[in-house]
């Protein structure tokens, strides 16, 4: 069964989604390389294990599109791997604002649209699919701590989908600038190959690990702990799901074992 598993990679064309798609081609996955800019030679490399589909993660029509159409080519889908980012293209300080009465122009959130509602589109799209697929499940990897660590009991216990993060430090990809590179110790640059490992341990572990987070810091991955409830059970009740509350929200109740009735 693994050696058939189907992988969608978003933001495959570079950095860390293209060596994580060619470490899953060279384990016998098969990989939807989704991307906004093709990479037609990396695909062309990884042969008929790999297809590669055009895609804006934060179009939600694009991203259907693509999850459609991976389905149709491969007829399951066992992992999403939510990586297509970009770095903050606006500057909320507004220094070069300064001194000037007129009120600032909008901010540009496509930071937000691509690296967070890419995810929240991504993983709509994957329960919908991994609904389908023989055994249904999967697992979803994405960039984002709290998203992922918010939905995870609940896709759990209701669509047997595991999700985690994956959080990596400075990576040597072409989001980084050289000079930025240049201006780091080589001892604090995090190597593209850990990155890969930890979506591995994702995607290959026990189905009883889920909604952990995987900090990669140079050489060392350490899974993030989660925080306390600093007044203990008064805090706890505050982030505790209430059923009625849920089941008016998503019209059935949330089979939490803790939820309150
Ligand atoms: N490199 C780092 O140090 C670092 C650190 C922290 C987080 N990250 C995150 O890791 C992820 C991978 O980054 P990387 O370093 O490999 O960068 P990269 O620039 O090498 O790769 C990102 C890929 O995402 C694609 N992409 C961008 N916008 C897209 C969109 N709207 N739809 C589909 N694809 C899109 C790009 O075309 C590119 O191929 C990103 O989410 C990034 O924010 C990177």
């Amino acid at each position: 069964m693994p050696s058939e598993r189907v992988a969608i990679v978003t933001g495959a064309s570079s950095g860390m989604g293209l060596a994580l798609s060619r470490d899953l081609v060279n384990r016998g996955w098969k990989v939807a390389m989704a991307d906004i800019n093709p990479n037609v030679e990396l695909s062309k490399e990884l042969g008929d294990k790999a297809e590669f589909f055009k895609c804006n993660v934060a179009d939600y029509d694009s991203q259907a599109e693509m999850f459609q159409k991976a389905w149709d080519k491969f007829g399951r889908i066992d992992a999403l791997c939510a990586n297509a980012g970009i770095v903050d293209r606006s500057s909320v300080y507004i220094l070069d604002h300064r001194g000037s009465n007129k009120i600032p122009p909008k901010p540009d959130l496509s930071c937000t649209d691509i690296d967070y509602k890419g995810v929240v589109y991504g993983t709509q799209l994957a329960i919908h699919f991994m609904r389908k697929n023989k055994t249904p499940g999967g697992k979803i990897v994405a960039t984002v701590l709290n998203f992922i660590r918010a939905v995870s009991r609940v896709l759990k216990i209701k669509e047997n989908i595991t999700t985690h993060a994956v959080l990596p430090g400075i990576v040597h990809t072409n989001i980084i600038p050289q000079a930025m590179i240049d201006a780091v110790s080589s001892e604090a640059l995090t190597p593209v190959s850990s990155i890969v490992s930890a979506y591995n341990r994702f995607l290959d572990g026990d189905d009883s690990l889920n909604g952990e987070a995987l900090e990669c810091a140079a050489d060392k991955q350490m899974f993030v702990p989660r925080p306390e409830y600093l007044n203990g059970g008064i805090s706890k009740r505050a982030c505790t799901v209430w059923d009625p509350l849920f089941k008016m929200y998503h019209h059935e109740l949330s089979e939490l074992p803790d939820a309150i009735p």
